[in-house]
């Protein structure tokens, strides 16, 4: 493969580039319908999608979103329903037959194994005789090509992916799928983990796809992006299709009104008056991270939600997870209340108090294979041990239900394996986990990626719950109106330092923009 050819057009797609309201549409699905025990998680969902578009997929946390694209790539056979593909009846047994038809997607969770390379794992399982042979030039050369047309210029080829950031392992995961040149892309919510500085990067590829007559399935819970990205969207709402509309024109509110079927009024309903904090729980003095953070001093409150914010690679997540015990290079000092402590471990920093759900979900998070009941009481089985001396069915029943309430886990019971549940009632399980542990430091690094609106909602609801029961509670998020809205106090972090803070109400969304950006005043 020379370099300079165009790695993800597919010869024949040349041909049909032209935009004809009257040629079939590249993909239709028609009444599908997919039963799980328990459950339907779709109801006769038709999905028209045309060549060269970018088509959103939107809907809450177990709409049927993923349920719907697992389908489309063979990962789960329908109950109901038929698809097309190019006018043509297709059925899609195996993900293999999937990506022959030219259907290829990076799912939610992404499928990168991390100990091999960036190069290794974009072609995996690509046997000889496929028009590939596993020659390490070959391999390096082409990811090469890939990284150059996505415009990637600071993935190394021979990195092991796990010790990537996650963004980039993203990367590597959609030039992984692009490799197969595609004619149908599915992204399963690409940008859930993506600052806005890569979200734009991912957006300009698209479109350079789109040009190509690609057509494009995307997934988000984030408005803004689908509303300025792409052509048109279908909406779910529990399994059925609500309408496939045009994106001209649209209003967010319009499409959040959509997506749960009622008005959002009080999206962020805890905008009280500025928590007190006299209280200092936690003391951070000359905190440096090598390479990361520099030099960074401040107090948190007893009861008190501070934001912290920043471009990607400001250094917010190093200083949270500094706070954990889990970052190496860390030097300065960190008191708990008053008493100067040294957090070398996790284990350490829980016996102190402290809890921190990274941005690493995978490698802490979830036991697929266990139930969602075990799953949150998991970690806080000592705390009820130390109760009760033996764990006590009772009351950690009562305490997992409590937990699944009021973050509205959607399940068909607490009974059924965590892996079954969609994305973002994954993350609500995660949360819960914490949330009944007993620390009075709750730091969390993007809590709500991958979680709907109105379960955002509740969530912000929650924290602000706990803050005012006196816990105090730290968020990094990149999500700049999610800082605004939950934070007493919003830290940014600019270029590994501490550059501003400001106090609830201080600051609009436009002021913090530039403040991320560098802006001193
Ligand atoms: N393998 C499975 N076994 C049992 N139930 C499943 C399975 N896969 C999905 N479900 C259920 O089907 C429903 C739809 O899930 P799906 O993953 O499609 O939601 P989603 O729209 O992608 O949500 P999210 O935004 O949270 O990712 C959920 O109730 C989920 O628990
Ligand atoms: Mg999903």
């Amino acid at each position: 493969m020379r370099p300079s050819e165009p790695v993800f057009m597919n010869p024949d797609l040349t041909a049909m580039r032209i935009h004809d309201d009257y040629a079939p549409p590249i993909l239709e699905m028609r009444g599908i319908v997919k039963r799980f025990p328990g459950l339907v998680a779709l109801d006769g969902v038709d999905l028209s999608v045309r060549r060269g578009e970018i088509h959103a997929l939107i809907g809450q946390n177990g709409a049927g979103k993923s349920t719907l694209m697992k389908i489309l790539s063979g990962v789960y056979t329908p109950d109901e329903g038929d698809i097309r593909v190019e006018g043509l009846p297709v059925s899609i047994h195996y993900p293999r037959e999937a990506l022959r038809l030219g259907i290829g997607t990076v799912y939610q969770d992404l499928s990168l194994v991390p100990q091999l390379s960036v190069a290794d794992n974009i072609y995996l399982g690509r046997e000889p005789g496929n028009g590939f042979v596993i020659d390490q030039t070959a391999i390096r050369r082409s990811t090469q090509a890939l990284f150059r047309r996505l415009e990637v210029r600071d993935i190394d080829g021979d990195e092991r992916v796990g010790r990537l950031p996650l963004a980039q392992q993203q990367l590597v995961e959609i030039a992984k799928v692009l490799s197969h040149e595609p004619r149908i892309l599915i992204l399963d919510e690409p940008t859930a983990p993506l600052a806005d500085e890569e979200t734009a990067h991912l957006f300009r590829i698209l479109r350079g796809l789109r040009e190509q007559g690609i057509a494009i399935i995307f997934i988000s819970h984030r408005f803004k992006e689908i509303l300025q990205q792409c052509d048109r969207a279908t909406i779910l709402r529990n399994g059925r299709l609500v309408t496939t509309i045009d994106m001209q024109g649209v209003s967010e509110d319009e499409l959040v009104e959509l997506t749960i079927g009622e008005r959002l009024e009080t999206f962020f309903h805890h905008a009280e008056q500025m928590r007190a904090n006299a209280d200092v729980v936690l003391e951070v003095s000359h905190l440096s991270v090598r390479r990361a953070v520099r030099d960074v001093s401040f107090t948190v409150g007893r009861g008190e939600i501070v934001g912290i914010t920043g471009l990607l690679g400001a250094g917010q997540n190093e200083l949270a997870r500094a706070l954990f015990g889990i970052q190496d290079g860390v030097r300065g000092t960190i008191k708990r209340r008053g008493l100067v402590v040294r957090i070398r471990s996790p284990r350490q920093a829980v016996r102190l108090g402290i809890g921190l759900l990274t941005e690493h979900r995978k490698l802490e998070g979830l036991v697929p294979d266990m139930s969602v009941k075990e799953n949150i009481s998991l970690p806080s089985l000592a705390a009820f041990r130390r109760l009760t001396m033996f764990i006590h069915n009772g009351r950690e029943r009562w305490a997992v239900r409590e937990s699944m309430q009021q973050l509205n886990v959607k399940a068909a019971s607490s009974k059924v394996k965590v892996s079954t549940l969609s994305g973002g009632n994954q993350q609500k399980v995660i949360l819960g986990k914490w949330l009944l542990r007993d620390l009075d430091v709750l730091i969390f690094i993007s809590p709500t990626q991958g979680i709907d609106v109105g379960a955002k909602a509740e969530i912000y609801a929650h924290l602000s719950e706990l803050a005012n029961q006196g816990k105090s509670i730290i968020v990094v998020s990149e999500d700049l109106l999610e800082i605004l809205g939950i934070s007493d106090r919003i830290f940014v972090m600019y270029n590994r330092r501490l550059t501003r803070i400001f106090q609830r109400g201080e600051v609009d969304e436009e002021t913090l923009l530039s403040a991320v950006q560098g802006a001193t005043l």
